[in-house]
């Protein structure tokens, strides 16, 4: 079969844990790109992914700066893996260029982003994939099945708690500054997105939400170790920001989430955590609950029937007989019930965006829609500015249609301004 030419924009760290899943792929022999270029604004950052992309892949892309010039190179599809608040605007870029599009969360850095993302790529023909990697992950499919399958009965109540991180900077300057995302929307976009994922929609949020630590601290700018570098690509970055800077992004968020289901959830994002490290996933139903790890922890899942009967990893697996992974996940992770336990986060990882990309590849061979569309990213963003909305308006019941119209958006107003996209 004849490769897809494809061209990495963004050349930072998911730019560089996207090249790693590729490779896996490429190991695989299920590899159905030929990466052709990467692209970054900053020249040295495209270099060092080519060099990059030469170890793992046995050929170098070439650097370059534009999407235009990737063009020109051969590309017909494109992988954005730049800073959130590009990425609507180089989604519709490439894809009036005639070029397929797989771009990270979030598919806009604010609802009016992703709104004019909407508007320019209407009738578009050209695939638009939006890569959100937590899903993918066996034991969420895992998950999904038990749900699905009826195991835990009908389904009543969501939870999360996670916390973590003091006054460190979590991983890069960005996730601390409101008009660049701050690290409540980075990683709430993956969180809202999994409650659709497991139960449906999401109907209307209550929130109170937290500016903590004002100022946040990076001890790789000062020779020491970073405080947090997922896929160990950070560290060269993070020693060239600041040791220490303002932060104007809140880093705290409690809400509770109704279910158009009549589920009800529960949802606590501390990034200002000063005691341990701490996760709790679960989802509760009328025969039992599951409590889940940490996407890509490698950890297994823990089921409880009838308050009594626990069954823990593969234990699991007779419970839904049809289970079954798709065939490049099955290949990957060694079976069509395989799971990740034992893996590291690394490894999950890896594989994870070597799934991502498969499907990506597979939709532009068949013209046919991706898992998470456009449809699906503007709705994992809705989902988490209604909370943040939601925080930011002191608590009022905020409904996720109001935010996706934008009759709700005082708090992405400011953001909007920031980015030229301003009433
Ligand atoms: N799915 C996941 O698990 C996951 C994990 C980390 C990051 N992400 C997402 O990936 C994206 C990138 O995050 P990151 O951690 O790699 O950030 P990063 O800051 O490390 O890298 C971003 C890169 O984009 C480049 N860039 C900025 N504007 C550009 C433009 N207009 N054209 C080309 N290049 C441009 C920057 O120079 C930088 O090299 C974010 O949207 C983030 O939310 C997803």
């Amino acid at each position: 079969m004849e490769r897809i030419p494809v061209a990495i924009v963004g050349c930072g760290g998911m730019g560089t844990r996207h090249l790693f899943g590729l490779a896996e792929l490429e190991r695989a022999d299920l590899n159905p790109f030929d990466l052709v270029a990467v692209c970054d604004v900053d020249p040295a950052r495209a270099e060092r992914l080519a060099d990059e992309a030469q170890a793992r892949l046995g050929r170098r892309p070439a650097p370059c700066a534009d999407l235009d010039s990737a063009r020109r190179l051969g590309a017909v599809a494109v992988d954005i893996t730049t800073v959130p608040r590009f990425h609507h605007s180089l989604a519709a870029d490439a894809m009036s260029l005639g070029l397929d599009v797989m771009v990270e969360k979030p598919v806009g850095l604010t609802l009016a982003a992703a709104r004019q993302l909407k508007d320019a790529v209407a009738g578009s023909d050209r695939i638009l994939s939006v890569a959100e990697n937590f899903r993918r992950d066996p034991t969420n499919r895992l998950v999904k099945a038990l749900i699905d399958d009826g195991v835990l009965g009908e389904p009543r109540y969501f939870h999360q708690s996670s916390g973590g991180g003091g006054n460190l900077m979590a991983i890069s300057m960005w996730r601390h500054l409101k008009d660049e995302s701050g690290i409540l929307f980075d990683a709430g976009t993956h969180y809202t997105d999994m409650m659709e994922y497991y139960l449906g929609p999401v109907v209307s949020v209550y929130a109170q939400m937290r500016l903590f630590e004002k100022i946040r601290y990076n001890p790789a700018a000062t020779g020491g170790a970073p405080a947090s570098n997922p896929g160990g690509v950070y560290g060269q970055s993070q020693a060239a920001m600041p040791a220490e800077f303002e932060a104007t992004a809140d880093d705290a968020l409690f809400a509770m989430v109704n279910f158009a289901s009549g589920a009800v959830g529960q949802y606590a994002e501390n990034r200002a955590e000063h005691g341990r490290e701490s996760w709790a996933r679960s989802v509760h139903g009328s025969a039992g609950a599951v409590e889940i790890p940490k996407d890509r922890s490698g950890r297994p899942l823990v089921l409880t029937l009838d308050r009594s009967k626990t069954y823990t990893g593969a234990e699991i697996l007779p419970l839904v007989p049809r289970f079954r992974l798709d065939d490049v996940t099955a290949a990957l992770f060694g079976g069509p019930q395989a799971t990740a336990y034992g893996l590291d986060f690394e490894t999950v990882d890896r594989l994870l965006l070597a799934v991502e990309y498969a499907e990506f590849g597979n939709a532009i061979a068949t013209r046919t829609p991706p898992e998470v569309g456009l449809e699906e990213g503007i709705r994992a963003i809705a989902v988490c500015y209604a909370m943040m909305e939601s925080g930011a308006a002191g608590g009022r019941i905020v409904t996720v249609d109001d935010v996706l119209d934008g009759s709700v958006g005082d708090y992405q107003a400011g953001i909007d301004d920031a980015i030229g996209l301003g009433a």
